[in-house]
């Protein structure tokens, strides 16, 4: 009876043990660095674990930035943002590349006062040219609980996701209107906590109550899996030559009726600015990628 229990309980513990090494694959520090601010920077739990907290006081903000880029893929980070009177607090997350004339996908959250909500601000640069900002509300409150913010990055389209449901969309439309596209160069995932209020609340009007200090974000849950890592040169064509065999560079891949059904919801109910629409902007002729790009 004895010997049964022991192997019971060496069955537990080698099963405990493969949960943890499953587990450590995803340890954060092991896919990504601090690159400013690491003395407001948090780990709780335990040290290998795969949750972080970036923390703003008035003396620095604090980022991350993933050890190597991604070309093409699924990422997506669970975030909760720093909560109550957040006014003049800008939380980043974004993949650009390094290059000269770089690429940039954006997200930026917008705190405010207590009780007022934030604005979720995204951007698309393609050669260093960005101008290309749309701005929604959210249709929950992004500081109570965790919320997934991603990206959906192939050869025909980017999509940006907020739990899954899609709130804007690039399409590649090098083959017709010859508008650029972000299609060869490797990004890395990048996130930080500042102090944007001289800009970010009310146009700036709401300063940051550094009694309030410190604003904490918190990251959890990345998942770089359906993803190419690209870790050197040829890292990038073995992408390429990936594409055809893998979901996450599925050349066919485009918005499904259902993503186009709720990507048409998030405008009709949530936006607020939308650059293909600043007509005032562009002297009434908006961008011609503009067309292709509304659902
Ligand atoms: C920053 O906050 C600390 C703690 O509230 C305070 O002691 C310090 O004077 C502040 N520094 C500046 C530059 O405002
Ligand atoms: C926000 O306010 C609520 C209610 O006063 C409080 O329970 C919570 O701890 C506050 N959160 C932060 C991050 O300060
Ligand atoms: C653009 O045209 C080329 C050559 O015909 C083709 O291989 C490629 O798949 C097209 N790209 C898109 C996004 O349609
Ligand atoms: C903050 O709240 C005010 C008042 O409701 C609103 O006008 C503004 O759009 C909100 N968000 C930001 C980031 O300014
Ligand atoms: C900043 O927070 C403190 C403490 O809650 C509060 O007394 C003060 O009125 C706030 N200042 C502003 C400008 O909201
Ligand atoms: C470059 O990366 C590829 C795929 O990640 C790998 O197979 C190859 O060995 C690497 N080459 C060098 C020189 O490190
Ligand atoms: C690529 O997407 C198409 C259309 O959604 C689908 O039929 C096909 O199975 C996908 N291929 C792979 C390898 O996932």
């Amino acid at each position: 009876m004895l010997g049964c229990k022991m192997r019971l309980i060496l069955l537990l513990i080698c099963s405990s043990t493969f949960l943890i090494s499953v587990a450590e694959a995803s340890v954060f520090t092991d896919n990504f660095q601090i690159y400013f601010g690491d003395w407001n920077v948090k780990y709780p739990g335990r040290v290998k674990g795969n949750t972080v907290i970036l923390g703003l006081t008035n003396s620095s903000g604090s980022g991350f930035r993933s050890k190597i880029p991604f070309l093409f893929g699924r990422l997506t980070m669970k975030i909760k943002l720093p909560a109550n009177d957040s006014a003049g607090t800008v939380t980043s997350y974004y993949m650009a590349s390094t290059f000269k004339k770089w690429c940039e996908l954006d997200f930026e959250f917008l705190g405010n006062r207590s009780g007022q909500p934030y604005i979720l601000q995204t951007n698309v640069f393609v050669e260093g040219k960005g101008e290309r900002e749309q701005r929604i509300f959210l249709w929950f409150d992004p500081t109570t609980r965790y919320h997934e913010y991603g990206i959906v990055w192939n050869q025909n389209l980017v999509i940006f996701i907020v739990d899954n449901i899609p709130i804007r969309v690039f399409h590649n439309q090098k083959n017709t209107t010859g508008q650029l596209y972000l299609d060869y160069q490797p990004m890395y995932i990048w996130s930080s906590l500042f102090d944007g209020d001289s800009w970010a609340t009310r146009g700036g009007l709401e300063k940051i109550n550094w009694s309030k200090q410190p604003f904490q974000a918190y990251y959890t849950s990345f998942n770089i899996a359906n993803s190419c890592q690209v870790t050197n040169c040829t890292g990038v064509n073995n992408c390429y030559k990936q594409l055809y065999q893998s979901s996450y560079g599925n050349k066919s891949l485009q918005l499904t009726s259902t993503q186009i059904t709720q990507l048409r919801w998030v405008r009709r109910r949530w936006i607020i600015y939308d650059y293909c629409t600043d007509l005032q902007r562009w002297s009434g002729v908006v961008p011609v990628e503009c067309v292709k790009n509304r659902p």
